[in-house]
């Protein structure tokens, strides 16, 4: 066999968001697009915002000399400058371009941060349910991830993030607004992390890492808003991108900032660089720092997701589905009727309704609904919910 044992395994354990993809395509092709509701993919649908165009528009028709040419590994400079202005005011923290990079989407961010922390053997905790990917970028470096779960409405538990905690953890990954529960995490919450880390950090004689993945951070429903891990927690590192605020995750363009007084700052900064470079990234796509820089107080049309999110809320609260409302991202996370999540996926497809079983995101009972999706949509699945539902309660 050419490929890896470890790849081979990987191959057969395929994401459940791939498998109900493929099984999305399939379905498609048999019964026709318009007849299959497809919640299985966080890809948005609503389009970038207007101002992406124009100046896109405008940054390629510069044909400086250089402007396709190679830049520092983190990035360029000025455009590092625009995104540390609105992450002072975002994080309440003064950050400046050199606390940070620029990174091939928030993907590439977090692979660099993993290369640059992790020893083999390091733990990071990572907290359930969690974004499938985290697990695979944690295993690329020679880590282990440790699940932990949040409580009963997907907020921290941190009585068992501390139990959780060994000489061991090296890092623990929080992803606020949540894909894929959609929960905001406090800021009380947040302090009380950050003193717990503190804490154990002492305890163990060394430091352990926040790092706050938030690319859906400017998507917020019902006037909530996300606070800032820079205020409760100084060895914090927060990764993000344009992938949904935006909605470009084709452009592959994100960056990460370390919180400016970070320990061993300069050590880590040249760690992280290195690892961007090594890692085979080299930088960030220039075309796309060069337009992002421009877009810093830009958002694709957010109240296309709110309204979606009421429709599906009323859809699902209607027929009796139980589910924590989501306060950001894109998606819902409802119970699952009966306890295994992926026979329940498995009675929705028949309904010819694709979604992911919560298994796939460390929390099985559950199953998620990504909302990326027209309202017609949303509106057709409305039936098969309730039919899906009923035979569940029949079984
Ligand atoms: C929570 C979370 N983190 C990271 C990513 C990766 O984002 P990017 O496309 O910016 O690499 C995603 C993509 O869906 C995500 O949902």
């Amino acid at each position: 066999m050419a490929i890896s044992e470890k790849m081979q395994h990987f191959a057969t354990k395929s994401s459940w968001i791939r498998k109900m993809f493929e099984e999305g395509a399939r379905m498609k092709a048999t019964f026709g697009a318009a007849n299959v509701c497809d919640f299985s993919l966080g890809n948005p649908d609503v389009p970038p915002p207007r101002q992406f165009d124009e100046v896109m528009q405008e940054i390629v028709r510069d044909v400086s000399p250089g402007v396709h040419g190679y830049m520092p590994n983190g990035g360029y400079p000025w455009v590092r400058e625009a995104i540390a202005g609105r992450m002072s005011v975002e994080q309440q923290v003064a950050v400046s371009h050199g606390d940070m990079l620029m990174t091939c989407g928030a993907a590439g961010g977090l692979n660099i941060v993993m290369k640059a922390l992790l020893n083999p053997g390091d733990e990071v905790i990572m907290l359930a349910p969690y974004f499938v990917d985290y697990g695979n970028y944690i295993d690329n470096h020679g880590g282990v991830g440790k699940i932990v779960n949040t409580d009963a409405e997907f907020n921290l538990h941190l009585p068992a993030i501390e139990a959780a905690i060994s000489a061991k953890t090296k890092a623990i990954i929080i992803n606020s607004p949540n894909n894929p529960c959609g929960q905001i995490y406090s800021a009380d919450a947040l302090w009380a992390l950050g003193e717990l880390l503190t804490i154990a950090g002492d305890r163990f004689d060394t430091t352990i890492y926040l790092i706050a993945d938030e690319p859906y951070r400017k998507i917020v429903f019902d006037g909530h808003e996300v606070p800032s891990v820079f205020s409760a927690y100084k060895n914090s590192i927060v990764v993000s991108s344009y992938s949904k605020d935006l909605s470009l995750p084709g452009e592959r363009i994100g960056y990460l900032a370390v919180h400016p007084e970070i320990g061993e700052k300069a050590a880590l900064l040249n760690a992280l660089t290195l690892a961007n470079r090594i890692l085979g990234f080299i930088n960030a796509p220039a075309l796309m720092q060069r337009v992002v820089a421009e877009l810093q107080d830009a958002v694709v049309d957010t109240s296309i997701y709110a309204k979606r999110k009421e429709l599906l809320c009323k859809i699902l609260s209607d027929v009796g589905y139980s589910f924590t409302p989501p306060k950001g991202a894109f998606y819902i996370f409802p119970k699952s009727p009966i306890a295994d999540d992926v026979q329940f996926v498995a009675l929705l497809l028949e309904e010819k309704i694709l979604t992911v079983p919560g298994v796939g995101f460390g929390s099985p009972g559950h199953f998620r609904i990504a909302f990326c999706v027209g309202d017609e949509v949303i509106a057709r699945s409305a039936a098969g919910f309730k039919r899906a539902f009923d035979k569940a309660l029949a079984m």
